[in-house]
């Protein structure tokens, strides 16, 4: 059996190794040249995936990726796991998932399985994936084969990954389910089927909605607690201590990565083109879009305390990845910090294990080494708590450390070091 996926990246690529490693025969596709030589060279670009684990895939012919089109005409059956971002305008910006479709069309065949695998609003592979394919005169259900399974993979999860985490999938028809789920189970243990294609595009933005919202009112509790003078994580720690009924959200300066700002947005997108207001995506979002503004302005107050002011200060935002122990800096509230520290007049540096360089607001930055030490910055910004961080070396060394992520619990400050927590 051969199995294209198209789209090598944080869910693409994992998704070829468990296949691969099923003993299927893996083609991955991908745009990008230069991802393609390195799967087929056996080196990896995602921090959780070992090189060894692709070179032993490789090297056996189990895997091997393509820029070209062409094994679709062959393929058993094709995963697409292309990106869905938003347009500027906030709206979902589905291209890159119609392209692929587009390159399946004059390639589908009798038999053919086809898996919608990016996240996307509920319709999207009846109204915009099938149209497209039955054009080519095949019947769905009978001919070829269509469903929608989302992606769950959390990266630097190192307890759940592709395998071990249940996979959620629904035909655009009963035979289309079957078909599916049996693919699937060579990679996934458990394979959850629902009602339809459209099911399964809704349960991954409920998970997806759920985490947005919640942390939407623990970062609106956050704020709460600060104008009432009480210390919101030891709020949190003390209900988490409810054996039923509770489950604990952490406030921090925004979300990032490629899902939780986004997904919910395509769901109220949808929402709207009939006439609904999606209204806790809405304020999740909006309360989620400010928190670094937020984060600036404690930042210029600590300062204020201490003297300073914001413009002039020397700032280092530690961590700018989206999360802790990856190197992904999509849509990274660090980066929105720095712009508007930047723009305030500050003089920015960040520091990140994982990222050597990056660009904010036309300015490139080079990651600043933590052994020069950190007794020179105005302010630390503790944005990303990266475990390969060194608490106590920044607990001992910063003058003033703004922690966004209590990072510091525990951990006792230096005699001229002042925390101020989120
Ligand atoms: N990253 C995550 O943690 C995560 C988790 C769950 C779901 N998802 C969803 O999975 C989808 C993919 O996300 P990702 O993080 O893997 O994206 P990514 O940007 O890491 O990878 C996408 C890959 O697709 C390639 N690509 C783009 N257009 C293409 C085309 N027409 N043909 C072939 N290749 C093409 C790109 O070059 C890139 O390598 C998105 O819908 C995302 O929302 C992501």
């Amino acid at each position: 059996m051969v199995v294209t996926v198209i789209g090598l990246g944080y869910v693409g690529l994992p998704l070829c190794i468990e296949f691969a490693r099923s003993g299927l025969t893996v083609v991955g596709i991908d745009v990008d040249p230069e991802r393609v030589r390195r799967v087929n060279e056996g080196e990896s670009y995602i921090l959780d995936i070992p090189d060894a684990a692709i070179q032993e895939l490789v090297r056996s012919g189990h895997l091997t990726a393509t820029t070209g089109f062409d094994v679709l005409s062959t393929a058993d059956a094709v995963c697409i796991c292309v990106p869905t971002p938003l347009r500027k305008s906030q709206d979902p910006d589905i291209s890159y998932i119609v392209s692929a479709v587009d390159e399946i069309q004059p390639r589908i065949h009798p038999g053919m399985l086809i898996v919608l695998e990016s996240t996307t609003y509920p319709g999207t592979t009846e109204e915009l994936v099938l149209p497209r394919l039955s054009e080519s005169g095949l019947e769905v259900g009978r001919d070829f084969f269509l469903a929608f399974s989302p992606e769950r993979v959390d990266p630097a999860n190192t307890r759940f990954g592709t395998r071990n985490t249940p996979k959620v999938i629904g035909g655009v028809t009963p035979q289309c389910t079957e078909k599916a789920t049996a693919l699937y189970r060579h990679a996934v243990d458990t394979v959850v089927p629902v009602k339809s294609a459209r099911a399964a595009e809704m349960v991954k933005l409920l998970e997806n909605t759920f985490r947005a919202i919640n942390i939407g009112m623990v970062n609106e509790l956050a704020i709460m607690c600060e104008r009432l003078g009480v210390d919101v994580w030891e709020v949190i720690e003390a209900a988490k201590t409810k054996p039923f009924g509770f489950m604990a959200f952490y406030p921090g300066p925004g979300l990032g990565g490629h899902c939780i700002p986004i997904d919910p947005l395509y769901l109220s997108w949808k929402l709207k083109t009939i006439n609904y207001t999606a209204r806790f995506i809405e304020l999740a979002s909006a309360v989620n879009s400010s928190m670094p503004e937020y984060v600036v302005g404690r930042i210029h107050e600590a300062l204020d305390q201490c003297q300073r002011s914001l413009k002039g200060s020397r700032i280092l935002v530690l961590g700018i990845a989206y999360k802790p122990d990856v190197s992904d800096t999509r849509e990274s509230p660090a980066l929105d910090i720095m712009g508007l520290l930047q723009k305030r007049g500050a003089e920015v540096s960040y520091a990140d294990p994982y990222v050597p360089h990056i660009e904010v607001l036309g300015q490139r930055y080079e990651a600043y080494d933590l052994s020069r030490g950190l007794e020179s910055f105005d302010c630390v910004a503790i944005v990303t708590h990266h475990a390969r961080f060194d608490y106590h070396q920044i607990a001992r060394e910063a003058r003033l450390v703004f922690d966004s992520r209590n990072a510091l619990q525990g951990v006792p400050p230096g005699p001229g070091c002042r925390i101020i927590t989120l």
